[in-house]
């Protein structure tokens, strides 16, 4: 049986985490994007997520236009220029559609910015307070890997629909959600010896611990191969996973994402559900495709991960992979890539007591990213 809880037990360094940076959870995830009101149109219909705010020419914004999505936790931000020039239209030629803020809801963004920029790290954006009539907000933020940065957001004394520059956006078109609830963990893709440069920036600049690490013995195929650790806060609320590409037959999927994204970025959004079998369901009826995993895997994954609450035949039809560690089991799906370029992708996952990952899973889901490799000519 394959686990990786051996390696998942807390260690020494993350019970001695010192907690200076609380973080109280994901706040938003902001992607720039080269249409954002169609990508709100794909994350409402195909992904059930709800509108909230809006902020673009008819607030008085000029240059930029922005749609905020949520369901359950999980609140997207969707910006895309409106004018030639400018940081927006940079970062969307230079990376095509991608991640450009990991916010983190904090109840003090000076205090965030102040310990996190005197432990080294670069600032984005300097504590500043945004005001209407629904209260104030902080902000502040710092550089991450790529040209991805965290946002740090207070909004304890705010009450309305996102943050000041914004309006609700209250459309009659809303498809009803598909049961995501939070999200699990965000996995970033570095370039080649990077992992613990970034792994330690986590630990040093932000408190986190290291919760498991696999090597390319861990997460390797006949032909490609890659390494990761996974950092977690003190709460464990935010894990974020850190991947680099290593050396295999083949060319890392690692690798061809950090081609086509033209360096570090975000991977992988893993979004939680308590019920996979329907919310998979539904995201299928919706148009979202899903990697394919081979018939055959459901022929000796119960000796694998022993006995589960689910029938095998939904998962089966649906193509959920499963994977148990020493505290219980998980249930999770991988998203081909949403946008043009073979880069971020989605999680679905259930845990069902399972703290890990789905080591378990990474031979056939690396498996099945190479057949989309091999189709895309970057093998
Ligand atoms: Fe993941």
């Amino acid at each position: 049986m394959a686990t990786d809880t051996t390696s998942l037990k807390l260690n020494k360094e993350m019970q001695e985490a010192e907690d200076f940076l609380p973080i109280l959870g994901t706040d938003y995830v902001e992607l720039y994007v080269g249409n954002a009101k169609q990508a709100a149109h794909y994350y409402q219909s195909a992904w059930g997520f709800q509108p909230v705010a809006y902020s673009g020419l008819e607030t008085g914004k000029k240059d930029r236009v922005s749609y905020v999505l949520q369901q359950d936790k999980i609140r997207l931000v969707l910006t895309s220029p409106l004018t030639k020039g400018g940081e927006v239209n940079r970062h969307i030629e230079e990376h095509g559609d991608g991640v450009k803020v990991i916010a983190l809801w904090v109840d003090d963004a000076a205090k965030s910015y102040k310990e996190t920029t005197a432990r080294g790290a670069e600032s984005y954006m300097e504590p500043h307070t945004l005001k209407d009539e629904h209260g104030e907000i902080v902000l502040s933020g710092i550089h991450t890997y790529g040209e991805t940065v965290h946002i740090f957001v207070e909004r304890k004394n705010y009450k309305g629909a996102f943050m000041p520059g914004f309006r609700k956006w209250d459309p009659e078109y809303k498809p009803s959600e598909v049961g995501l609830k939070f999200i699990d963990h965000m996995v970033g893709n570095v370039g080649w010896n990077e992992m613990n440069k970034w792994c330690e920036f986590y630990a040093k600049v932000m408190g986190f611990a290291q919760m498991v690490s696999f090597d390319d013995k861990d997460i390797s195929t006949e032909y490609t191969a890659l390494m990761s650790k996974v950092m977690s806060n003190g709460n464990g609320r935010i894990k974020f996973p850190i991947n680099e590409p290593a050396t295999g037959r083949k060319k890392s999927q690692i690798e061809e994402y950090i081609e086509f994204y033209n360096g570090a970025g975000v991977q992988h959004i893993a979004v939680a559900t308590d019920n996979i079998i329907e919310t998979v369901k539904q995201l299928k009826e919706r148009g979202v495709e899903f990697l394919y995993v081979p018939e055959t895997y459901y022929d000796t994954v119960l000796d694998r991960v022993g006995e589960i609450d689910e029938d095998l035949e939904p998962l089966k039809e649906l193509g959920i992979l499963i994977d148990r560690d020493d505290e219980g089991y998980l249930l999770q799906l991988f998203t081909k890539p949403v946008l043009d370029r073979p880069t971020m992708f989605f999680e679905i996952i259930q845990r069902k007591g399972a703290r890990s990952f789905g080591k378990g899973n990474f031979k056939a889901l690396f498996e099945a990213i190479e057949r989309e490799q091999e189709m895309r000519g970057t093998l």
